[in-house]
């Protein structure tokens, strides 16, 4: 028997760089038992918020188009799903979608537009020039699923009770009080950063946004908020947390040149706040 829609289970809708998909299940054991409202700041994909699907939550991210479509899949989810079942995936209908002057339209129709090119453009990629144009080419699938609908569905639902908020981290998780969760996901240091630390941009993040968010986050801990906060394994990550942090170390994923006893495993970093 086909299941109802609302018991599929939530998972992201879009494909994200930086995703934490693949990580959840190291991330899981390190949440608190219980806590009062999740904030996620750096949402992007949502990998967190879909797995947890807690009953109240506020998500932000600094791309605008981005909330508008979580706004649009969380009012309008009928109205974006019949115009995903009205795209193809076509190269010139691609390069039509691509070029046309979406900010000025309703949020179900950014929605739309922002699916169809997440699911039909290379790689998945968000891109866009100093225009805010988005450039990425026209990607190439065999068949790709324009329209997921139980799962655009099921993310509508997890949804409904959210606040969403397009901003600055900062902005975000104003409102957060002692009891509350918030899981910070932010651009991460390179690794290649020094430990002295500056000079440094990886998309529009640099050293004084990493500084600004580790005092943020310092703020929060220091009221009761939890805080978990992922990060590379850079030395500047280290200096910037070790005195107030908890560090865990995560294994990301194996490196394609992986040595023959397979032991290469990437590392990266959780953060935790002392007030678990
Ligand atoms: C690593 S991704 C988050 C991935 C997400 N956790 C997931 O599972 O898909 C980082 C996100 O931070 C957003 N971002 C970058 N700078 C920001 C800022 N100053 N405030 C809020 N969001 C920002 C980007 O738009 C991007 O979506």
């Amino acid at each position: 028997m086909p299941r109802p829609a609302r018991d599929v289970g939530a998972s992201p809708f879009i494909k994200w760089v930086g995703g934490k998909r693949s990580l959840l299940e190291q991330l899981r054991p390190h949440l608190p038992p219980t806590y009062g409202r999740l904030f996620e700041p750096f949402v992007g994909g949502g990998a967190l918020f879909f797995d947890q699907r807690p009953k109240r939550a506020t998500l932000g991210d600094n791309n605008a188009r981005l909330i508008a479509t979580y706004r649009g899949l969380r009012d309008a989810t009928d109205e974006v799903i019949r115009l995903l079942k009205s795209y193809r995936y076509d190269r010139d209908d691609f390069l039509a979608m691509r070029a046309r002057a979406i900010d000025a339209e309703s949020d179900p129709a950014i929605a739309a537009w922002f699916i169809y090119l997440n699911k039909t453009g290379y790689n998945g990629l968000y891109r866009v020039n100093s225009r805010n144009g988005f450039n990425v080419p026209f990607g190439s699938y065999k068949n790709p699923a324009i329209c997921d609908e139980p799962t655009l569905r099921a993310c509508a639902a997890a949804l409904r009770r959210t606040d969403l908020v397009a901003g600055d981290f900062e902005l975000v998780t104003r409102k957060a009080r002692k009891g509350d969760l918030v899981y910070f996901d932010p651009p991460y240091v390179p690794l290649s950063a020094t430990s002295s630390f500056t000079g440094y941009t990886a998309d529009g993040f640099d050293s004084h946004d990493q500084l600004r968010l580790r005092d943020a986050a310092r703020a929060l801990a220091a009221r009761g908020v939890h805080v978990l906060l992922s990060n590379s394994s850079a030395p500047a990550v280290v200096n910037l947390y070790r005195e107030e942090f908890d560090i865990v170390q995560l294994r990301a994923r194996r490196s394609i040149n992986s040595n023959i006893e397979g032991r290469s495993a990437i590392v990266e970093l959780l953060m935790k706040s002392r007030t678990f």
